[in-house]
């Protein structure tokens, strides 16, 4: 691959009418930020409506943060109630569009209204502040009204993305103990129908805590609705009043728990509060997606993952912003969808994944050479390192060289966005989301804590706790101070960092280059998935012996999994590509069908260290075809690595 080593200043046009506008009032707020972090952000605070003001801005007791503390606020009303009393209640909200092609727009006050309804739909069926609400949905505006209406009640939402199996919904309603659940009858995706209802019955089998099911009617599927549980949206809300007090909350309360992978078998469900998480992503959206009042800014995220809470919901409509929101997939029915989308409703602000960006790519130009994109001005990325050769596709053949390009990076666990460019101000180079954001304390250590030199690999962190961080898993804090802290402990002379997971290098302009996980975290075409997840998954079959899935470069999908799996004696004979199936499709059952391993490689055994832990180094150093580099001293049986070159099958 060519290397690209360019720089790209703010265009002048664009950074004329930027919030930020030059490099050096950047690092005024920089400076201002670093002087008095805690102050700088009750500066930010302040832009969000309160019912009572916080006593204490800050309160920090290793590692738990509270962020203003004493304050009352609420999310809902922040999003919605704040901006009904101008000309904006008539300003579009959501404009959506399903896959089959139809659209509806959503004012603020008509969105004020649904989420009103569905409040009080929450409340008559029992559901208290406090509780945990479920909800399984795909992209229509409902899945918004739903978390809205969780939030304005201060019940906790529990979002669970509509690609999750059914044992994967079961497994995080549970562990959420979750009272209600909030799903569809089906959604559209490519054409076809997933039907999420009927996937909700298998897990509600095993799920006692639920005690309502809401569903909305998308499509006109038949579905079955058990009498006294399950409960229809539009019946439900029918008679439900258009207006409803919103919950007056401390700043702490919990606004959403968000499953996701960490290194062992057992999602994580990252526990996020409500005046510190507010704070940040309305901060973040407005300076990194230089948001205005004409703005239509398209997320193309889905509602499950991190992105969709921060920057589909809750950034955006703080901000009083229009949002294009997109049901289904961006090759249907044809491969120009998200193009045709910008081009007809005026998107001006599109968000994507480098996954998709190589698609496009692999799509080809001709699609959105078909459409008038001159409504663009600013382009953004997240969840993976881009690729400079695919930064710079997207520069110019959709952002026809004019557009800035934000890489973004940040975390389900850090909540908003923690290190990226602000278009009116930084030069940006492809291939980095260049430095942290005012108010974000980052650096690249070595394991012992020094920081690295210009270009040395360490591992990032984050120095001082931010307003939306994670303040705890749900239900294991434990394992929050193991996953997080534990890397660089407090200690008498040591303050205690916040470890990422991710390893990182500083260039010589201090930019930050993300080189990837550095655990056993894997991003398959933008979905974050644990190995150690599908590995439990496959040792449930009673065939498998061993499993160990690593991850391999794939030019699609940033990395495809490939599982090694040792079988036990009894699988003697047996045909070994109808076990391949079956172990895919084990996977689909457990987790979902985005987590299937690209290949299943049988073994006749994984390779161990003397003290019996399999060496996933190696299995990486295999599938990636670049041979065995590392030091394998501690391997316990040379002969298993011989065998696992040549491709051994049982
Ligand atoms: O490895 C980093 C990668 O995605 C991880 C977080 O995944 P998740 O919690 O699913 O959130 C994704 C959406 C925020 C990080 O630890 N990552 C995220 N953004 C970037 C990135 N890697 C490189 N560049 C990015 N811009």
């Amino acid at each position: 691959m060519a290397k690209v080593d360019v720089k790209f200043s703010p265009h002048k046009a664009f950074a004329k009418e930027a919030h930020v506008a030059t490099k050096a009032a950047l690092s005024r707020m920089v400076d201002e930020a670093s002087e008095d972090v805690v102050s700088f952000w009750e500066g930010q605070a302040r832009e969000l409506a309160w019912f009572a003001p916080w006593r204490k801005p800050f309160v920090w007791k290793h590692p738990h943060a509270q962020w203003f503390v004493g304050g009352t606020t609420n999310a809902s009303m922040n999003c919605l109630d704040r901006h009904l009393g101008g000309w904006r209640k008539s300003k579009a909200a959501i404009i959506w569009e399903g896959e089959p092609g139809e659209t509806r727009t959503l004012t603020y006050q008509q969105l004020h209204a649904e989420v009103c309804r569905a409040a009080n739909a929450l409340l008559k069926l029992g559901v208290q502040r406090g509780n945990v609400v479920a909800i399984y949905m795909g992209m229509v505006p409902e899945a918004i009204v739903a978390m809205l209406a969780c939030a304005r009640i201060g019940a906790t939402h529990n979002v669970v993305f509509g690609g999750f199996s059914s044992e994967a919904l079961k497994e995080r309603m549970n562990d959420s103990n979750a009272v209600a659940l909030i799903t569809q009858d089906a959604a559209w995706r490519r054409g076809d129908l997933v039907h999420l209802k009927a996937a909700a019955d298998a897990a509600l089998k095993g799920c006692k805590s639920v005690q309502h099911v809401i569903v909305l009617q998308r499509t006109s599927e038949k579905t079955a609705m058990k009498l006294g549980r399950d409960h229809w949206w539009h019946e439900i809300l029918a008679g439900a009043s258009r207006t409803n007090e919103p919950a007056k909350l401390p700043s702490e309360h919990p606004l959403f728990i968000l499953y996701t992978s960490g290194s062992t078998g057992k999602p994580k469900g990252i526990l996020h509060t409500t005046g510190g998480y507010l704070t940040q992503v309305a901060y973040s959206a407005k300076l990194v997606f230089d948001l205005k009042e004409d703005d239509v800014y398209f997320c193309t995220a889905d509602i499950g993952w991190i992105t969709g809470h921060s920057y589909i919901v809750y950034g955006p409509l703080l901000n009083g912003a229009t949002i294009v929101m997109y049901e289904g997939a961006p090759n249907w029915p044809e491969p120009n969808r998200f193009w045709d989308i910008i081009e007809r409703h005026g998107v001006t602000i599109f968000y994507t994944a480098p996954t998709a960006i190589r698609a496009f790519i692999k799509w080809g130009e001709s699609w959105p050479a078909k459409h008038d994109l001159s409504s663009l001005r600013l382009l953004g990325t997240v969840g993976e390192p881009i690729n400079p050769e695919v930064w710079m596709w997207y520069h110019s053949v959709i952002g026809k060289q004019r557009c800035p390009i934000v890489d973004t990076w940040w975390q389900t666990e850090t909540g908003a966005i923690m290190i990226s460019p602000v278009p009116g101000a930084t030069t940006t180079k492809p291939g980095t989301a260049t430095k942290p954001l005012p108010g974000i304390a980052v650096d690249v250590v070595r394991k012992d804590g020094t920081s690295c030199d210009v270009n040395e690999g360490g591992l990032l962190v984050v120095k001082h706790p931010w307003p939306s961080m994670l303040r705890t898993i749900y239900g294991n804090d434990v394992r929050y101070r193991e996953a997080y802290w534990s890397e660089f402990p407090k200690t008498r002379k040591h303050p205690g960092w916040y470890f990422t997971g991710d390893g990182a290098k500083r260039d010589k302009d201090g930019y930050i280059w993300i080189i990837g996980r550095v655990d056993d975290v894997v991003n398959v075409s933008g979905h974050r998935l644990g190995t150690a997840e599908i590995e439990s998954a496959l040792v449930s079959h009673k065939l498998v012996a061993e499993a160990a899935v690593v991850a391999r470069p794939d030019e699609l999908k940033g990395h495809a999994l490939v599982a090694f799996v040792s079988l036990k004696s009894s699988a003697k004979g047996l045909n070994t590509d109808k076990l391949r199936e079956e172990l895919r499709a084990l996977v689909a059952k457990e987790i979902g069908h985005f987590a299937k391993p690209d290949e299943v490689r049988f073994a006749e055994s994984l390779p161990k260290t003397r003290s019996g832990k399999i060496m996933r180094r190696l299995l990486r150093e295999i599938v990636s075809g670049f041979g065995v580099t590392g030091d394998v001293s501690t391997l316990e049986d040379m002969s298993v690595l011989e065998r696992l070159h040549k491709g051994d099958e049982e």
